[in-house]
């Protein structure tokens, strides 16, 4: 195994190599070979100075965040920064790919930090729930400037190479060789006297107005800092570079940093990077598989979701065919198609000639036929499985080569796949809406979807900026599956006594942005009716809603009234009246029920079923299932998942809380899962489970 840092002389300059794949993560390995060729360059006679270089595609990504939560193991970072800072020699890095996080901090010891054309720097910790914390908040102050390194910090997003230099984050962006560039400021900088480096500079905290404008910048993020503890650590640890000597700084700053890492909310966050990255980890997947190249998508049907999903196409640079079955209905997708496009361009976020572009790449027809040279047709039509098994019928001649994916948020793929004579080429490709916007791509694998299929869905999905999650064939797949029990309960509660308005202020108060019923109101009512109508599934308070006209927002009046169009909903006395009615005909006498309750009805049931959904294997992983929450259904992110979430409360209270409503209500669909009273009585988590259906590749 080679050296995670690898030291040698070239042309009588040091330089140390980080090579610890994938992402030159700082490792324990690698703050000690760090450390070790700080010294040793100081040290060593045939050294002028020394440069720090990154193996691979990346610099340094920062800390190595599985170490985090385990017992640490020394040299801490802190610790190389400053031997690098005390160095007798001149040292550059030279930043190639990403400096992020501590690989940042690292450059920020050096004397010069010297980029090639692809370097991203950036401090990312904000977005884990942390604070840079080895000097990130002293010295990016003392460099750029308090009021600039404030934002920098609380926004974690990645500076690009040129804009690093614009703001003094960085020297220069070689032209030409990297090293070569490097080695030449070593060689200015060597055998005279050293510029002062960040541990002693203060120029830029005394200079003029310095104070004002980071208050400013402070002030600008007081909302944030309210509900975010990370936000007003970031401002505090900053501050502190005016009002303490750096070592002093520093120390405050590594107790913020603890304080942080051992907060709930960072843990839930760090969950999350890492059941993201996992997702892309399919289970029973060969090695040697390879997606299939798209270079032509057909959208069928140009409706809600069929126009959102071609956008998604186009502004991932994939031509795209979007099919009706007349003029009419390809005149309305155009429309909508144009109208948010148009909104994007006046609200700023896309420029009039990149709208151009991707109007450019989206291309209308009539009639099936046109489906024709497709390398992947998703299927967007109405929700009929009868339809949808002829569509696929048809398509199998029509489009022969082409992955076939339905985008049904229920039906079972299994019989669209038998509809045709290839079902290794059929699975479900599940957007959520608005399918330009939302990040969670259900990848639906269906019985017979052949690996190269399913690796072709995931690769597309990851090139239109997705978050791809591997699901098997069930009603309602993950998302809409367990969000069926919150649907559920949120109605009963209705009936037992809780206002519309209760039940929603439970979920915004956990932390979702909108409750049950604001977002029914937005989603219209009716939808949900048809398909109960047709299914001869009852809801009778929101049954009662539509058969009085109560459809929610489009119509001014749902489980709130929306007066003159106002977009937050009001309570209605009317509803009131009418869900005591349905508590009435039921036989249910209404009740006070707290807010514990509501919460625990909505949230609990949701765990139960994502519970039954790792027992089946319809998910590989508790952390796929939060994936889909977080991203589908903007579950709080630093709550981390349903499931993330049930291991933090304890799956015994939940599954007791679970039992106690299923006796309270007689709702048998309360009771708690098996998969849930194991782990409850192992006194494990969903977090303890290995992942179901064999090894697992990464998606490429
Ligand atoms: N620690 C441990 N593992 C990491 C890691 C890190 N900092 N960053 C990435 N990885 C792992 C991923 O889990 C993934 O593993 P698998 O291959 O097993 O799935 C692998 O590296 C590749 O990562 P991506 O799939 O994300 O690759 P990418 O090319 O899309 O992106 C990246 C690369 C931009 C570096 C991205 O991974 C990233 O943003 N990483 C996080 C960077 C970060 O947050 N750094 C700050 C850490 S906190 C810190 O530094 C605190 C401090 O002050 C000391
Ligand atoms: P929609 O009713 O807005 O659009 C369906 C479109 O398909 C209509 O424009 C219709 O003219 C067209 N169509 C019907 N038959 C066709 C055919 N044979 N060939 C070509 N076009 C045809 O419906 P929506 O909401 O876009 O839903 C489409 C599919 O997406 C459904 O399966 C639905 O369950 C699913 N879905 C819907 C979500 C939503 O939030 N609306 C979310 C995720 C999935």
């Amino acid at each position: 195994m080679p050296e995670a840092v690898s030291y040698r002389i070239q042309d009588g300059i040091a330089v140390a190599t980080v090579e610890n794949p994938p992402v030159n993560a700082l490792s324990a390995t690698v703050r000690a070979g760090l450390l070790a060729a700080a010294e040793r360059a100081a040290q060593d006679p045939e050294a002028a100075g020394l440069v720090l270089a990154g193996a691979g595609s990346a610099f340094i990504a920062g800390a190595d965040i599985s170490e985090f939560g385990k017992p640490p193991v020394p040299p801490a970072l802190a610790e190389v920064v400053a031997a690098l800072e005390a160095c007798p020699k001149p040292v550059v890095a030279a930043i190639q790919g990403v400096a992020l996080g501590g690989g940042l901090e690292v450059a920020l010891g050096c004397d010069a930090r010297i980029l090639g054309p692809k370097a991203q720097l950036g401090l990312p910790e904000v977005k884990l729930g942390l604070l840079p914390g080895a000097g990130g908040t002293q010295r990016t102050p003392r460099l750029i400037g308090p009021a600039a390194a404030l934002p920098m910090i609380a926004s974690g997003d990645k500076v690009p190479a040129a804009k690093a230099v614009e703001m003094g984050l960085a020297d220069a962006v070689a032209e030409g060789d990297l090293l070569r560039a490097a080695f030449a400021r070593v060689r200015e900088l060597a055998g005279k006297p050293l510029p002062a480096r960040l541990n002693t500079r203060t120029d830029r905290l005394t200079a003029p107005g310095a104070r004002e404008a980071f208050e400013a910048a402070a002030q600008a993020l007081a909302k944030r800092a309210a509900d975010e503890p990370q936000i007003a650590a970031i401002i505090e640890a900053v501050r502190n570079s005016f009002d303490m000597p750096l070592e002093q700084g520093l120390k405050r700053e590594r107790e913020l940093f603890v304080m942080l890492r051992d907060d709930p909310r960072s843990k839930a966050l760090r969950h999350v990077f890492f059941a993201e990255r996992q997702a892309a980890h399919i289970p029973g997947l060969p090695k040697e598989t390879r997606p299939r190249a798209v270079n032509q998508a057909v959208v069928l049907g140009a409706g809600t979701m069929g126009t959102g999903i071609a956008m998604s196409f186009a502004n991932a640079g994939i031509p795209v065919r979007i099919i009706e079955t007349d003029a009419a209905g390809l005149e309305r997708g155009r429309k909508r198609i144009a109208d948010t496009y148009a909104t994007s361009v006046k609200r700023g976020s896309l420029t009039p000639e990149a709208r151009d572009a991707r109007l450019a790449l989206i291309e209308g027809a009539v009639g099936l036929e046109a489906a024709a040279g497709a390398d992947l047709v998703v299927e967007a039509v109405f929700e009929e499985l009868e339809l949808k098994k002829e569509i696929f019928g048809k398509l199998d001649s029509i489009a022969p080569g082409a992955v076939l994916a339905s985008n049904t948020s229920y039906l079972d793929i299994n019989a669209m796949a038998a509809a045709t004579s290839r079902p290794q080429d059929v699975l479900g490709m599940h957007f959520f809406s608005p399918a330009n916007v939302m990040k969670l791509l259900e990848v639906v694998r269906a019985e017979k979807t052949s690996p190269e299929a399913l690796a072709t869905a995931v690769a597309v999905g990851r090139k239109l900026a997705k978050v791809p999650v591997v699901v098997g064939v069930c009603h309602g797949f993950v998302g809409n599956r367990m969000l069926s029990r919150r649907t559920q309960q949120a109605e009963r509660l209705l009936q037992e006594g809780a206002t519309p308005g209760q039940v929603d202020k439970a979920l915004t108060e956990f932390g979702f942005r909108m409750g049950p019923f604001a977002m029914a109101d937005l989603a219209g009512l009716d939808i949900g009716w048809r398909v109960r109508k047709a299914t001869g599934a009852t809801a009778p308070v929101a049954d009662a809603l539509c058969e009085a006209g109560r459809i929610g927002q489009k119509a001014g009046r749902g489980y709130y009234a929306y007066p003159e169009g106002a977009r937050a909903g009001q309570p209605d006395p009317e509803v009131q009246t009418l869900i005591e009615g349905v508590s009435r005909k039921l036989g249910i006498t209404r009740r006070d029920i707290s807010q514990e309750e509501i919460t625990e009805r909505l949230i609990y049931p949701m765990i139960n079923e994502g519970a039954r959904i790792l027992e089946e294997g319809i998910a590989a992983r508790p952390g796929d299932i939060d994936v889909v929450w977080l991203y589908g259904y903007n579950w709080p992110a630093w709550r981390g998942g349903p499931m993330h979430h049930a291991d933090a409360v304890g799956l015994p209270r939940i599954a007791e809380r679970l039992a106690a409503y299923a006796d309270q209500t007689g709702d048998e669909s309360l009771r708690p899962a098996a998969l849930l009273r194991q782990l409850a009585a192992e006194g494990a988590g969903f977090g303890s489970l290995k992942p179901r259906g064999g090894n697992t590749t990464k998606a490429a």
